[in-house]
């Protein structure tokens, strides 16, 4: 197959911050997508209706000419979260979910949640009016050892998260292990999950072998091979359980390249292009659309896109960074050829 005609795509778990770097990196969703779920981790973070409707505003008003692109937005919950906020939530327009970091567990996530039983009346209320709960679900004390980090969490924290609240409807983010495949598969309709085109095509060795590679470098961390075998059948089966969330977290190239680098892949440039790799990977083109196109809008209760969109295969090359005025970004891929290649709408 050379040529490849979906349902426009959204993408349901993406970072775009603000100011240069929301300027720099939103066109390339608003062509990638029609839609995406807004990540509130910035510093402070966005935990009510008003500050997401202002974010909101910044992001339309940094998109191309013309785009119809549409930022969903999401917020953070923290140990002051009130239940009036959830119901503001539930009758809010553009906010769709609460995010929940446990306290520490990735980039701006110190205003997490430390103790995650304390927050169980909010996701009573949560339950109640029927507001998605997204979940970062990894355990974040320093002395687990960081490729458990996902197991544990699931174990300790989630498993009676879904029984204490069976109706709650949850996203578990960016699944990296067979542990939370099979959690997600088990679980009720009203639990889904999101993949990363980097945990599809990765394993650790990306990161770790014949020299340390830190644009590979997010989190959860990416796993053994096993792993990534088990998300490509999980994201290729056709289950609406599991859908598209790139998780594209840029930071500047000098944050990244550091002797403490920051977590986070940019895949905003190419992540269609990146899904169908991994797809066509698994001889299983045929099922992108489902994962890309229909199940995170029918999972949120929204209207799938009536717009289409073509990928061809038509290498190219990504370029080393992407420059603007005082800043630069290297993105997922830089430098190297990608089969596919997304038209312009
Ligand atoms: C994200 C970021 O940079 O905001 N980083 C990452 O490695 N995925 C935060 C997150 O989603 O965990
Ligand atoms: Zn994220």
């Amino acid at each position: 197959m050379d040529k490849l005609t979906i349902g426009q795509a959204d993408d349901w778990h993406l970072h775009v911050r603000t100011g240069s770097i929301l300027k720099m990196v939103i066109g390339h969703t608003a062509k990638q997508f029609g839609r995406a779920i807004i990540m509130p981790n910035l510093k402070p973070p966005v935990t009510t209706v008003e500050q997401a409707l202002l974010y909101r505003q910044e992001i339309l008003a940094a998109l191309p000419q013309g785009s119809a692109f549409q930022p969903l937005m999401a917020l953070y919950l923290t140990a002051n979260t009130s239940v009036d906020e959830i119901k503001k939530v539930a009758d809010a327009e553009h906010v769709h979910a609460f995010k929940l970091y446990p306290a520490g567990a990735t980039t701006n996530s110190d205003a997490g949640v430390a103790d995650i039983e304390a927050a169980y009346p909010l996701f009573a209320a949560m339950e109640k009016y029927r507001v998605p709960l997204l979940i970062h679900g990894e355990v974040t004390d320093a002395e687990h050892d960081i490729f458990d980090r996902e197991k544990i969490f699931i174990d300790s924290k989630l498993s009676k998260l879904t029984q204490q609240f069976p109706a709650l409807r949850i996203v578990v983010e960016h699944l990296t292990t067979q542990e939370a495949v099979q959690f997600v598969e088990a679980a009720g309709a009203n639990v889904a999950a999101t993949i990363t085109p980097q945990h599809l095509l990765y394993n650790r060795n990306a990161i770790l072998a014949g020299g340390i590679r830190p644009h590979y470098y997010c989190l959860p961390i990416l796993k053994r091979e096993h792993h990534r075998q088990t998300l490509l059948k999980a994201a290729t089966s056709g289950n609406p359980k599991f859908f598209l969330g790139t998780d594209s977290a840029p930071h500047l190239t000098g944050m990244k390249e550091n002797s403490c680098g920051c977590a986070g892949c940019y895949s905003a440039h190419a992540a269609l292009e990146l899904y169908a790799e991994a797809f066509e990977q698994a001889g299983a083109l045929d099922k992108l659309e489902g994962f890309a196109s229909f199940y995170g809008a029918d999972f949120y209760g929204l209207p799938r896109n009536s717009a289409s969109v073509t990928l061809e295969k038509q290498p190219w090359t990504v370029p080393e960074a992407y420059v603007g005025d005082d800043i630069a970004i290297t993105p997922l891929r830089a430098g190297e050829e990608l089969r596919w290649r997304l038209l312009a709408a």
